[in-house]
């Protein structure tokens, strides 16, 4: 009372007293916050609250010295930044396999149970699939340190600055003893109403709009200037915890609940679920009722409640196998099809396209849906004129799904792919047994094109600043032919462009510069090479640790990879033997891009050692033995080469062994492996 008299006063107070009144006014205002963000329960008034903020701000602005980053005054704090900086995640960030209908759901609870020899000991907990933007936030002594998106899953953007400025985030927990050190893990989202106004004003504003709120969440969230980022009501559920040190839980629902007492945002939604059949009634209502709520969902999480069960369950290098994503069925709408257009893709594919009336699918409007290839058009027989059924499945572009044919009125017009590339006009060809024609011709512009926008994109080389606009003007000022071209260019070639200040030519520049620090996956990937998405590309990144490597790999080693079938083996091979390719890659190495080699986790005894197991183990189910030495840092492959470090080998074991001997790999025991990942029973 006798500070905030002072404060009231005018008079300056006691640095002592100023000190006292500050950690007072925090605890209120979290408090407040705590009440109004999280729990949607104000007890006082937003003029009682302003005063608050008011008053704190006041004597911050007397005594610097008392201001801390955790401050509630320093949720905005942060200046724009050039960039984010990346940061590797403590534990992975994986997806969550998916579960389309019922059958496949109840697939996944029996490999639950069979794993575990009975049905999990504390049930699942069923939670909603929140449609928005993964992040992770470490909170140091309860103190918020980090906030980062989820990225590749194994690195992600350090985007704090931002996620500060989302209200439901505390920045300290509400916890006496908090533990040292906890890595939070939520979904950002943006309410269907507010990213329906973000909308409105870019429309009015004259900027591009969001597809839908998990675009514009994202998008928010990695704005570089963090006071965009406050304008936009970002908001959160957190649903489960990364790595702790000193925190032990038993369960996940155990775990939401000191979450959630430690003022973070659950979901109120989630439930525990002793049965399958209360997993089932669970996904039932919700199906039936998630396009009530406020936000967008798109399915039903569950999860094996017992987190010792989850540990012993493991993970695929993609996935848990303690959880599933029970995904809502796509929303479906009629409408017409006024046009078919045919689309040249970077691999050369024809993609035939259909122009639609707009209509309004699961909160977004869709002007276009893909008809794949030639064959799914004969198979729907879709003509143009034609009336039919659309519909929107999570990323997936939209797709026709049928021809409501009894609305033909006989105008309607049947459609032939044409003979020849719509872009370069060379003859198209289909391979046998492929549905897609392509066209053969590797210069082919619209090709070219497709290369290089995916070069940029942000799974690949993430160049943000070079859209497909800019790429189309480049190509032809001829500018650039290719990905290593980029790396000439110079800010007066840029300024000569259409709409191109000296500004923005500054900023695409700093982001090609950006882009030459990278990791040897993401570089594999921005090549474009056919079968090789983003997780081969790390297969290959983690088993082959240097591009040279890779480059001169036989098919033989790429099939060798475990993952890895002989499709893309030779895909990857037959990319390599063309001298143009490696011509290319050169030309990028000599641009002064350097990949990183393939991250490895920790330092421990297994970290970067390729391990090869055989035999049968006594202690370990064999996918847990896998997933622990890849916890570690190992790089778990099928076969023995003179590259592999150890060989574990159980009862009975196979040529594996043999060959081992031979080549001198060092063989361990199941106990000696269990040793060196720290996991003996003593
Ligand atoms: S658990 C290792 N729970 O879905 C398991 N994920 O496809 C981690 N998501 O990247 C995920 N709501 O961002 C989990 N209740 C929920 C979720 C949820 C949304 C997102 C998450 C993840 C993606 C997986």
């Amino acid at each position: 009372m006798a500070a905030k008299r002072l404060a009231k006063k005018n008079a300056p107070p006691t640095k002592a007293a100023a000190r006292r009144r500050v950690a007072g006014l925090r605890r209120q205002i979290e408090y407040h916050n705590y009440r109004y963000h999280v729990l949607d329960q104000p007890e006082i008034t937003d003029r009682a609250y302003d005063r608050l903020v008011r008053e704190l701000q006041d004597l911050e602005g007397r005594f610097p010295d008392l201001v801390t980053p955790e401050s509630p005054t320093q949720r905005v704090g942060a200046r724009p930044s050039a960039a984010f900086a990346t940061v590797e995640h403590r534990r992975p960030m994986r997806s969550l396999a998916n579960a389309f209908n019922e059958e496949e759901l109840r697939a996944w609870g029996s490999r639950c149970v069979n794993a575990l020899g009975g049905e999990p000991a504390a049930g699942y907990v069923c939670e909603l699939k929140i449609d928005g933007a993964a992040v992770s936030l470490t909170y140091e002594r309860g103190v918020l340190t980090r906030g980062a998106t989820r990225g590749d899953g194994v690195a992600g953007e350090d985007v704090t600055a931002n996620l500060k400025t989302v209200k439901s985030i505390p920045l300290r927990l509400r916890a006496d003893r908090p533990p040292a050190v906890i890595e939070i893990r939520g979904e950002v989202y943006l309410t269907r109403e507010a990213f329906e106004a973000i909308n409105r004003e870019r429309e009015e504003a004259g900027q591009s709009l969001f597809a839908n709120p998990r675009n514009a969440a994202a998008g928010s969230l990695r704005q570089l200037d963090p006071r965009v980022t406050a304008g936009r009501p970002l908001d959160i559920f957190v649903y489960g915890v990364g790595a702790a040190d000193g925190a032990t839980f038993r369960t996940h629902a155990q775990t939401l609940q000191w979450l959630a007492d430690a003022g973070l945002k659950v979901n109120s939604h989630t439930e525990s679920a002793a049965a399958p059949q209360d997993v089932l009634r669970y996904v039932e209502r919700w199906t039936a009722r998630h396009t009530g709520l406020r936000y967008e969902t798109d399915g039903v999480v569950v999860k094996v409640n017992d987190l010792g069960e989850q540990t012993e369950l493991g993970a695929t290098s993609s996935a848990p196998r303690w959880a599933i994503a029970y995904k809502f069925p796509a929303e479906q709408a009629v409408t017409k099809v006024n046009d078919i257009r045919v689309y040249v893709g970077r691999t050369g594919a024809l993609t035939p396209v259909a122009v639609l009336d707009p209509v309004h699918v699961s909160g977004v409007t869709v002007t276009n849906a893909t008809l794949h290839n030639e064959d799914e058009i004969a198979r729907k027989d879709v003509r143009i004129g034609d009336w039919v059924t659309v519909q929107r499945a999570g990323e997936v572009i939209p797709e026709v799904v049928q021809v409501l044919t009894a609305r033909r009125t006989g105008r309607e017009r049947r459609f032939t792919m044409p003979g020849r590339c719509p872009s370069c006009g060379t003859p198209v060809q289909r391979e046998t047994g492929e549905a897609v024609l392509r066209c053969t011709n590797l210069a082919c512009p619209a090709q070219v094109l497709g290369r290089l926008i995916h070069f940029c994109s942000r799974g690949a080389m993430n160049i943000d600043r070079v859209g497909p606009k800019l790429l189309e003007q480049l190509l032809a000022q001829r500018l650039v032919a290719d990905p290593a071209d980029l790396y000439a260019l110079t800010a007066e070639q840029l300024i000569d462009l259409e709409r191109m200040g000296s500004k923005s030519a500054a900023n695409v520049l700093v982001s090609i510069d950006g882009s030459r620090r990278t990791t040897l996956a993401r570089l594999v990937y921005a090549l474009g090479i056919r079968h090789v998405g983003a997780h081969v590309a790390e297969l290959l990144a983690a088993q082959f640790g240097d591009l040279r490597h890779l480059v001169r790999a036989s098919f033989e080693d790429v099939r060798d990879v475990p993952g890895i079938g002989p499709a893309i083996a030779e895909s990857v091979a037959g990319f390599f033997r063309n001298p143009a390719n490696v011509r290319l890659i050169d030309k990028l190495l000599a641009t002064g891009v350097t990949p990183a080699p393939a991250r490895r986790a920790g330092t421990g005894p297994l970290a970067g050692k390729r391990v090869v197991f055989t035999g049968f183990l006594e202690s370990f189910a064999r996918p847990a033995a896998e997933a622990l030495a890849k916890e570690r840092g190992a790089i778990v492959s099928g076969s023995v080469s003179a590259q592999t470090d150890y060989v574990v080998a159980g009862g009975s074991p196979g040529s594996k062994l043999q060959k081992a001997r031979a080549l001198g790999v060092k063989v361990l025991t199941e106990q000696e492996f269990a040793a060196l990942t720290g996991n003996t029973k003593e």
